[in-house]
């Protein structure tokens, strides 16, 4: 018998050394202190044991499974210990592999055009008036002395909610909200979007002007001229000229066109400016003693220039951009060269 113990004794420790992982070292123990387990095999000879022997027998027997089940434990720490590493090796992460990074956007050429523009007025003590985009008729045309049939409605067609109200169709609605609002000294700068129902290569149905209004005693000409010739030479270079030529706004008198001399050929005449060496670039004027008056500012102390450009316009001059629908086409490819 002692024998037969000492046998499973060295054959279960041998085994339990040998299982290579947890597994196999639990069919270990199922081999040996399992239901059917040689162990528990042996127990079960206890009742062809002669009464008196059986505590000894039940001892012996109770000892040997308790040392398999120490080695057992013992391996069982070693195994756990070693899938545990290997776990951590398969999984370890590789921190030296560079890792994906984001593409990085940039600033549509509008908004760069128009940090730009907004920038050189603030350097010439303008603030800026952000305007509501979805206007009434009274503030977009009527208080800017444009009647319900004057013909200047017919290049400024839109698109109406109703009757009254109605996406602006010019940043010069702005001026009136200012003027309502405000007393001179006025001196407002007004970018943002404005809709007319136009659509070709050089009109979008939505396009971006920036609107300047200044209101003081003594305004005149010459200090409309003067800020332009300043701002011109910021934003095309310092041998830019400026010209005024005649025109007509309702809600100004006497209004102008204001040109610039072509940065392509500097006045020899090219293709970009059409061979007369100059470039239209904005609509001005001295701000119409009706439009004052309406917004209850006394015409006989105070008068006042205003000026609208469009931002689309600069920005195809400065980067020579052919169409201004690639504006608003989204095609990364253009508007990636903007960086
Ligand atoms: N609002 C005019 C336009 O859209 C431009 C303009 C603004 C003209 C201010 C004179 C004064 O054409």
């Amino acid at each position: 018998m002692q024998e037969k113990i000492s046998n499973i004794k060295a054959l279960a420790i041998n085994d339990i050394n040998l299982a290579k992982d947890l597994k196999e070292l639990f069919d270990v123990k199922v081999k040996y202190l399992g239901k059917n387990g040689s162990v528990t095999e042996l127990m079960k000879g206890m009742k062809d044991i002669p009464k008196e022997d059986r505590p000894q027998f039940g001892k012996i027997v109770n000892d040997l499974r308790v040392e398999i089940e120490n080695e057992f434990n013992a391996r069982e720490v070693v195994l756990k210990e070693e899938e545990r590493l290997k776990t951590f090796e398969k999984e370890a992460i590789d921190i030296t592999l560079p890792g994906k990074s984001n593409e990085i956007g940039s600033l549509h050429p509008i908004t760069l055009v128009k940090n730009e523009l907004i920038n050189a007025f603030l350097g010439l003590g303008f603030e800026i008036f952000e305007g509501p985009e979805i206007e009434e008729d009274y503030y977009n045309f009527k208080m800017l002395n444009i009647p319900e049939d004057h013909p200047a409605r017919d290049m400024q067609d839109t698109f109406y909610f109703n009757p009254n109200i109605l996406l602006r169709t010019q940043t010069s609605a702005g001026q009136v909200r200012v003027m309502l609002d405000k007393k001179p000294p006025i001196k407002v700068l007004s970018p943002g979007k404005v809709y007319r129902s136009d659509d070709d290569a050089s009109h979008s149905p939505m396009f971006h002007q920036m609107e300047g209004l200044v209101v003081d005693k003594g305004i005149t000409l010459c200090d409309l001229k003067g800020t332009l010739d300043e701002f011109v030479k910021i934003i095309f270079g310092k041998d830019t000229k400026t010209r005024l030529r005649p025109s007509y706004f309702p809600f100004t008198e006497p209004s102008v066109e204001v040109d610039v001399s072509c940065s392509e050929c500097h006045g020899k005449g090219c293709k970009l400016c059409k061979g007369t060496g100059w470039i239209e670039i904005l609509g001005a004027g001295i701000v119409n003693k009706k439009v004052l008056e309406g917004c209850g500012i006394d015409p006989e102390v105070y008068s006042g220039y205003a000026f609208g450009m469009g931002i689309e316009r600069i920005a195809i001059l400065k980067y020579k951009i052919p169409d201004i629908r690639l504006f608003f086409e989204n095609d990364v490819r253009f508007l990636k060269q903007f960086k």
